[in-house]
C-alpha cells in the first residue's frame, strides 16, 4: 500500500510538473533536438556588418543583373541623387498619378502593332478565365467562380491605370500577374482589353458612312 502511495504522489507530481507549466510563456530557449532554423546567423535589411567594406547589408544587384518586369532603371535607384519616381515611371509601373489615384492616361503610343501584341498576351494569360471576348466565359466558370465580365458599365468606366493594376496586383479571387508579366505586357493587355469592350458595346456612330448604307440605317 504503501509503494501504491510513493507511486501515485510521483505520477501525481511529475504529471503537473510537466503539464501545468504549459501554455506559460518563456524566455529561455526551448531544447531543440533538431535545430530548425530560428536561430541563425543572419544579416537583416538596412543594418550594419563588418564583413563588407561599405558595412552595407543590403547589396547592389550584381553588374548586368536582368530585372524582370520593372521598367526602373537599377543605377538610377540606387544613385545618390534619386529622390523619388516622377509622374511617368509612376504610371508606366503602377497605373497611378502622383497622388495615388488611378491614372486616366496610357503610357505607351497606341497602334496596330501594341494592339496585336495585347491580343496575343490577353489570349495566353487571360482568355483561359475570362473568355477570349472578355465575357467571364472560360474554365472557372463550371465551378461556379465568374472571372468578371469586362462587358458592365463599371469596369468600362474605370481608368486605364485601374485596370494595369487589377492585372499586376489582383483582385478578389484573381491572383496578381505581375511576376509573370512586364509592365509592357500588361499595358498592351490593358489596350486590347478595351477593345473587346468597344467590340460589344458599339453603336451606329462608330460605322462608317458606307456600312451605315450597306445596312440601310
Ligand atoms: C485564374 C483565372 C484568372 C485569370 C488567368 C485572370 N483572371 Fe481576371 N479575374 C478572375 C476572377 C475569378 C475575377 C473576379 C474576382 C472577384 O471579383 O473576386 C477576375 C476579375 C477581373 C477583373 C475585374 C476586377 C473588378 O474590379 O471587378 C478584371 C479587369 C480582370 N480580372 C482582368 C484580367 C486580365 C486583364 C487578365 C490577364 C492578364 C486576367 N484578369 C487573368 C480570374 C482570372
Amino acid at each position: 500500500m504503501r509503494i501504491f502511495l510513493i507511486v501515485y504522489v510521483l505520477v501525481i507530481v511529475s504529471a503537473v510538473s510537466i503539464l501545468g507549466f504549459r501554455g506559460s510563456l518563456t524566455e529561455k530557449e526551448p531544447v531543440e533536438v533538431f535545430n530548425d532554423m530560428d536561430r541563425q546567423a543572419k544579416y537583416k535589411p538596412q543594418a550594419e556588418n563588418s564583413f563588407f567594406n561599405n558595412r552595407q547589408n543590403d547589396r547592389l544587384p550584381p553588374a548586368l543583373t536582368v530585372s524582370r518586369g520593372s521598367a526602373l532603371d537599377t543605377s538610377d535607384v540606387f544613385d545618390d541623387d534619386f529622390i523619388a519616381l516622377s509622374s511617368d515611371q509612376v504610371l508606366l509601373l503602377e497605373g497611378k498619378n502622383l497622388d495615388g489615384s488611378f491614372s486616366e492616361q496610357f503610357p505607351y503610343e497606341v497602334n496596330y502593332e501594341f494592339m496585336q501584341y495585347g491580343q496575343k498576351n490577353y489570349n495566353i494569360f487571360c482568355a483561359s478565365c475570362h473568355g477570349v471576348a472578355g465575357d467571364g466565359n472560360g474554365v472557372t466558370k463550371p465551378y461556379g467562380i465568374l472571372a468578371a465580365s469586362y462587358h458592365d458599365d463599371r469596369l468600362r468606366n474605370e481608368p486605364d491605370g485601374y485596370i494595369y493594376d487589377v492585372i499586376a496586383n489582383g483582385k478578389g479571387l484573381m491572383y496578381g500577374l505581375k511576376d509573370r508579366l512586364t509592365n509592357e505586357q500588361s499595358w498592351s493587355i490593358v489596350l486590347y482589353l478595351r477593345a473587346l469592350q468597344r467590340a460589344q458595346n458599339a453603336d451606329q456612330s462608330d460605322l462608317s458612312l458606307k456600312e451605315k448604307s450597306k445596312l440601310g440605317l
